[in-house]
């Protein structure tokens, strides 16, 4: 009989948002009368602004005649779209990112995670703790873990606590680690990392050949002008770290699915013989065997939203979440609850009541007032203690939300 990976077996039984989604579908069905206001899983709900469904029918149409059809595009993606990433999201910011670093994918969540399989098994990793889920449990499928104990750490993993105390700004690891996921703006707890501490990031994975994962999917949610957008913004940066970026938060794509990854050709890992090896090289081996490119129309929409007609769509879109974070924040702080984030970023994250830990919270909101959060617990167990709200979602939803939440607390 075939082995299975035991490390799954390390995993707790199931993904968060499946086990928020399953908990939500028994309520559901057991009072089928409740209007459920969703604010938990990060997904979009404004319709894909006009100018990308013009782009997506387009390039559907061609595909439709002999002429223009189009079969297997390219694995690393268009140049049409490579090339609008690096002139708008790098160049245009000052960030030094040349077209064959880009690589376009299906969206991040499988980026983060099919990541690894260019990192050796006995790199020492470290992440922030609370997190996005998908960074840990990869890294458990792939072995680099031992068990979790109670809390739900696993042993093998570095955990940097990001807590009310250290105003969730992780502090650098005391002593030697080879990988460093970092999200900014961060999910879950909606919090932005400023160009001083990034600097102090790429310092010291300069001084330990460290390789840091960026993922900046919540990038254009930022309007400070002080806030990078990308790592590339730092100097130093190409030489250590591995960004991630996605269009499903900045312009609707959770369903569509595009995003992409950057592998500066100037990052190098080390062989077990000592050569020093390029990321980018191994990258776009890995992507070249393992995938076969995003479809073009999707590409095509994708490239619409650095259009002339697109950026203001786009930011139009943002913006009406950003206002929704606003009116959550603003809702719960008047109620006198204590939160976070929600300014350069689509979540807020709030203290839970008392000693309520994350999932009795989570219970109480639902049964108490149909509303679905996420438990902070989920992300870690720096996160017990906390609540996730996201701002996706229509304004009428927000404010009855709004006025709920403050019925169960006030
Ligand atoms: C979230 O809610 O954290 C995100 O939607 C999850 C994701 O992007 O995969």
């Amino acid at each position: 009989m075939a082995r299975i990976n035991d490390s799954f077996r390390k995993l707790k039984a199931g993904y968060l948002f499946p086990e928020i989604g399953r908990r939500v579908t028994k309520f559901c069905s057991e009072n089928p009368q409740a209007n459920v206001i969703r604010l938990g899983i990060g997904d979009v709900t404004e319709p894909l602004p006009p100018v990308i469904v013009k782009a997506f029918h387009k390039a559907v149409d061609e595909l439709a005649s002999r002429q223009t059809f189009r079969g297997y595009g390219p694995e690393q993606g268009y140049d049409f779209l490579r090339q609008a990433i690096v002139d708008n999201d790098y160049l245009a910011r000052g960030a030094a990112v040349e077209l064959d670093e880009v690589f376009i994918s299906d969206g991040s969540k499988c980026d983060t995670g099919n990541i690894l399989d260019v990192f050796g098994a006995d790199n020492i990793v470290a992440i922030t703790d609370p997190v996005y889920p998908v960074y840990v449990d990869t890294n458990v499928m792939a072995g680099r873990t031992g068990q979790a104990d109670d809390a739900g750490r696993f042993a093998g993993l570095v955990y940097i606590p990001c807590t009310a105390a250290n105003n969730f700004i992780p502090e650098l690891p005391e002593g030697k680690v080879d990988l460093i996921y970092l999200c900014y703006p961060n999910n879950p707890t909606g919090t932005v990392t400023r160009r001083e501490q990034l600097q102090q990031w790429v310092g010291y994975a300069k001084a330990n050949d460290a390789v840091i994962l960026y993922d900046a999917a919540y990038e254009a949610y930022i309007t400070d002008p002080a806030i990078p957008h990308s790592i590339y913004e730092i100097e130093g940066a190409r030489d250590v770290a591995i960004e991630f970026r996605s269009f499903s938060k900045t312009a609707g794509f959770t369903g569509v699915r595009c995003a992409f990854t950057v592998v500066p050709k100037s990052l190098m890992g080390t062989a077990a013989d000592g050569e020093k090896v390029s990321f980018h090289a191994l990258w776009n081996r890995r992507h070249c065997t393992k995938f076969n490119g995003v479809s073009y129309p999707v590409q095509r929409a994708a490239e619409a939203v650095y259009s002339a007609q697109g950026k203001p769509q786009v930011r139009a879109i943002i913006d009406f979440y950003l206002e929704n974070a606003r009116l959550i924040r603003e809702g719960l702080q008047a109620s006198g609850m204590t939160v976070y984030g929600g300014v350069n970023a689509p979540y807020v994250w709030v203290k839970t009541p008392g000693t309520e830990t994350s999932w009795e919270f989570f219970d109480r909101l639902l049964n108490q007032a149909h509303l679905v959060g996420t438990p902070g617990s989920g992300f870690g167990a720096a996160g017990e203690g906390y609540f996730r709200l996201s701002a996706f979602n229509s304004r009428d939803k927000v404010e009855e939300a709004v006025r709920r939440f403050r019925n169960v607390i006030g």
